[in-house]
Order: C-alpha cells, then sequence, then structure tokens
C-alpha cells in the first residue's frame, strides 16, 4: 500500500474495508468511497474545494443543536430525504401518501382529548380540522395514534421561539371508535425554513427561495399498521410548484374553506372568520407489505 495514485486508491480503500463485519455497513462504505471518488474524479476536485466542502459541513454541524437541526435541512434541501422517505414508504395504491419529516417534529408534545385546540395560543386564524382514519380495506382505524404540528401565522414553529415555555400549535390525539378525529388550531400559511447558516448560503448561491407550501403535519401510528409520516398541504397557495424541500403530493393538497363569523364545527359561536379542513387518511396495513 504506497506509491498511491488516481488510479489506485479507490481499490486500496475498499481494500481495507473489507474486514467490516457488519455486512450493511459494509456495503454502504463500499459505495460510499466508490462515488465519493468518482464524483471527484468527474468535477476534478481541487484541494481549494475540498477544503470549503470540509468547511462547510463543519459550519452545519456548529449550527446544530437541539432546536436546530443544520443537516436535515441540507438533506431536505438537496432532495435526498424525498429520495429516502420514497424508496421507504412505497405503498399500495389507495394508501394515503407520505412525504418528508422535517426537522420540527418534537418527542413528548402534549396529549389532547379530540375537539381541544392545539393551537394552545399560537398565532393565527382558528381552524378546525376533522377526518377518519382508515385502513386499506376501508376499516375505521379506532385508537389510532395522531401527532399534528405546524407552524404558526408568523411562520414559525414553537420550538423556534427562545425561551417559550409552552408547546404551541402541536398535540398528540386518538382517534374514536369510529376512526374519526377532530381538533381545533389554526390556519396553515406557507413559511421560509430557517436559512440563515449555511443552508441559507447554498440556496442564495443557487438562486433558490426558501420557502415551504402551507401545510399541517401529521404522524399517525397503530399497530398492525405503517406508521403514517405526512402533511397535508394548503390549495391554491404559492411554492405548491417550487417547495424548497421537494415536499409536495397532489394526493395531499386539501381545500382549507373559510367561513365568515357564526357557528364552528364544534357548536362555538366564532365572532372572527375560521377555516374547516377536512381530510382523511388510509394507513397501510403491515401485512400488506411494505
Ligand atoms: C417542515 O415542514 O417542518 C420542514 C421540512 C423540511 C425542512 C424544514 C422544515
Ligand atoms: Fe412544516
Amino acid at each position: 500500500m504506497q506509491d498511491l495514485n488516481e488510479d489506485t486508491i479507490t481499490q486500496s480503500v475498499i481494500a481495507q474495508l473489507a474486514n467490516t463485519s457488519d455486512p450493511r455497513l459494509r456495503l454502504l462504505l463500499f459505495s460510499l468511497v466508490q462515488h465519493l471518488h468518482s464524483f471527484a474524479r468527474e468535477v476534478q476536485l481541487s484541494e481549494g474545494e475540498l477544503m470549503a466542502a470540509i468547511q462547510i459541513l463543519t459550519r452545519i454541524g456548529q449550527m446544530c443543536n437541539e432546536k436546530r437541526q443544520e443537516f436535515i435541512l441540507l438533506s431536505d434541501t438537496l432532495g435526498l430525504s424525498t429520495l429516502t422517505m420514497a424508496m421507504n414508504n412505497r405503498k399500495p395504491v389507495g394508501c394515503t401518501e407520505a412525504t418528508v419529516f422535517g426537522p420540527f417534529h418534537v418527542e413528548n408534545a402534549p396529549a389532547y382529548t379530540l375537539g381541544e385546540d392545539v393551537a394552545n395560543g399560537a398565532k393565527g386564524e382558528p381552524c378546525f380540522v376533522s377526518g377518519v382514519v382508515r385502513g386499506l380495506s376501508g376499516e375505521p382505524v379506532a385508537h389510532a395514534r395522531m401527532e399534528v404540528w405546524q407552524a404558526d401565522a408568523d411562520g414559525y414553529y414553537d420550538v423556534q421561539y427562545e425561551g417559550l415555555e409552552q408547546s404551541q400549535a402541536r398535540g398528540v390525539l386518538s382517534t374514536d371508535e369510529t376512526g374519526r378525529y377532530y381538533f381545533r388550531s389554526i390556519v396553515a400559511e406557507p413559511y421560509p425554513i430557517p436559512h440563515d447558516g449555511p443552508v441559507g448560503e447554498m440556496l442564495r448561491a443557487t438562486g433558490r427561495h426558501p420557502w415551504r407550501p402551507a401545510h399541517l403535519h401529521f404522524m399517525i401510528g397503530k399497530e398492525g399498521y405503517q406508521t403514517l409520516v405526512t402533511h397535508v398541504f394548503r390549495s391554491g397557495g404559492k411554492y405548491l410548484d417550487s417547495d424548497a424541500v421537494f415536499g409536495v403530493r397532489s394526493s395531499l393538497i386539501a381545500d382549507w374553506l373559510r367561513h365568515p363569523p357564526g357557528t364552528a364545527p364544534d357548536g362555538s359561536q366564532m365572532d372572527t372568520a375560521f377555516y374547516t379542513l377536512e381530510y382523511d387518511f388510509v394507513l397501510n396495513p403491515t401485512t400488506a407489505g411494505r
């Protein structure tokens, strides 16, 4: 292993990986080295460019903390998250499509009972969300765990606010006996992904905008079904055709209907305009193959 040159280096590194005992890790590393070296050869990578890439990755790492995940933003904006999600969520026709998870899900969101207001003080016009969760054969999925999260009217998730004590515009619910769910929240609006770091620089350098179309995140789980991670997108809004993270599926676009002040779906009297969104989900039984 001496006098390695540009023709022999790749095979030499791969030979060094041959003793990796975990076969999956071996495959991943083999392929990674092969593709990285092919990339460097294809673009005739300069030493300055390699150092610049190392510095960018270093800054991306330094930007990460429990509230900011710049590596997820990098993966999302390069389409890697959507590619990986699509390969791992092939479902039979009729199932609700999955889309990207994003960096703003948090563990231990508060539990709500059906009908409650998950906004919990978040800024935005009121919105009443409802629908049914079914399995592929049309059976209602009772007591499914449904987690929802969204940005507020200013385009921020609760975790992006410094010092905010309580969770806002996120929560965990459970469908009823008939698979129905209903809760109150705020209307979804478009928002820009965080772009004050290296990923924002990349977007600007490539002439791209940081915006996502208005959406509401859902994660729905029930034993016997593949967990569904998805969003519902608001029809008619901006950025549906230029989502910064490539997440839009046309089957996930739905109407948020605006209503004048009056009686809301939960029977309450609204003295301001409000919205309703109705969307049904179809889960993939684990027996139907993944
Ligand atoms: C989100 O929808 O929350 C999101 C997804 C990808 C990147 C940034 C935000
Ligand atoms: Fe989002």
